[in-house]
């Protein structure tokens, strides 16, 4: 049975990262889906974000919007206790929070342009911003309900594939993405057997992440966010606990770790 069947009840979603690129074309689709009660959209500027804005007038009270910078352990508390105020369980996390070549954050060419400082921008927005999110929305997971969690991980991220070299951080963020979310699984299906924790690569997407990458993509390998949300949400709605803690495409074939 698929996650929306699944479901005894309308769901609770909630998007981080869900101002721009995947996770707002994320938002945009799980609010068109009348098996969503309310969906909660989360980024360090979704309130100002004019998308937001005019999806909010669409669909009123079933968008909520915060305002959290989720790098940022007290604003992860603040997330958790005004959900807790408004919903006793959570049906789909989805966690798109993710930097390349963002401020010190470095998609390195070779080991000269590694730096402490880039390393530990990129694992803390790529690696541990996700696995806190969990921590701390870890209460509404937790029962029976059928529950989700699913992180944008990235195929370099995986170390059996990695023949090209080059990104240094952003490859290991991810692979430390996914054994975080390895780890979260196991645990999570002791706390709810209705749950599945997921890495999903998204595929080559056209989003602001992406842009200065871009130029060798054929036009074909390059995905709208669009058609990249519905993809991932496909894989959500055909994986459930029997899959948890694995690590899959866009396409749904499973990627080595
Ligand atoms: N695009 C691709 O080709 C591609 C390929 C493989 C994997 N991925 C992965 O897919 C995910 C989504 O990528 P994207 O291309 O959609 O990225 P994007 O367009 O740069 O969007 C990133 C989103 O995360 C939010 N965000 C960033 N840092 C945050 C923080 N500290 N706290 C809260 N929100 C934060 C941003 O909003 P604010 O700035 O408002 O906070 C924005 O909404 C990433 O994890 C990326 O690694 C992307």
């Amino acid at each position: 049975m698929g996650f929306w069947q699944r479901l005894e009840q309308p769901a609770v979603v909630a998007v981080c990262g869900a101002s721009r690129g995947i996770g707002l074309a994320l938002t945009t689709q799980l609010l068109a889906r009348s098996e969503v009660a309310e969906v909660w959209a989360i980024a360090r500027h979704a309130s100002s974000c004019s998308e937001l804005q005019t999806l909010a007038r669409a669909h009123g009270e079933r968008l909520r919007v915060h305002d959290a910078d989720v790098c940022d352990e007290t604003a992860l508390a603040q997330l958790a206790s005004r959900l807790r105020e408004a919903t006793s369980q959570l049906n789909l996390l989805l966690c798109t929070v993710g930097v390349l070549q963002t401020g010190a954050a470095k998609a390195e060419k070779g080991l000269a342009q590694l730096s402490l400082q880039g390393l530990q921008a990129t694992f803390a927005s790529n690696s541990f911003a996700p696995i806190l999110l969990l921590k701390h929305l870890l209460p509404l997971l937790r029962g029976r309900h059928p529950c989700t969690v699913a992180a944008l991980s990235a195929r370099v991220g995986s170390i059996g594939d990695n023949r090209l070299g080059g990104w240094y951080s952003y490859r290991a963020s991810k692979a430390a993405l996914n054994q975080l979310l390895r780890t979260a699984s196991i645990e999570l299906t002791r706390l709810n057997p209705n749950s599945c924790v997921l890495s999903l690569h998204p595929g080559t997407t056209d989003t602001d992440l992406s842009k200065p990458f871009q130029a060798n993509v054929p036009t074909e390998k390059l995905f709208a966010p669009a058609f990249a949300a519905q993809c991932l949400l496909e894989q959500i709605d055909r994986h459930g606990p029997k899959h948890t803690g694995s690590f899959y495409g866009w396409d749904g074939n499973p990627i080595i770790w």
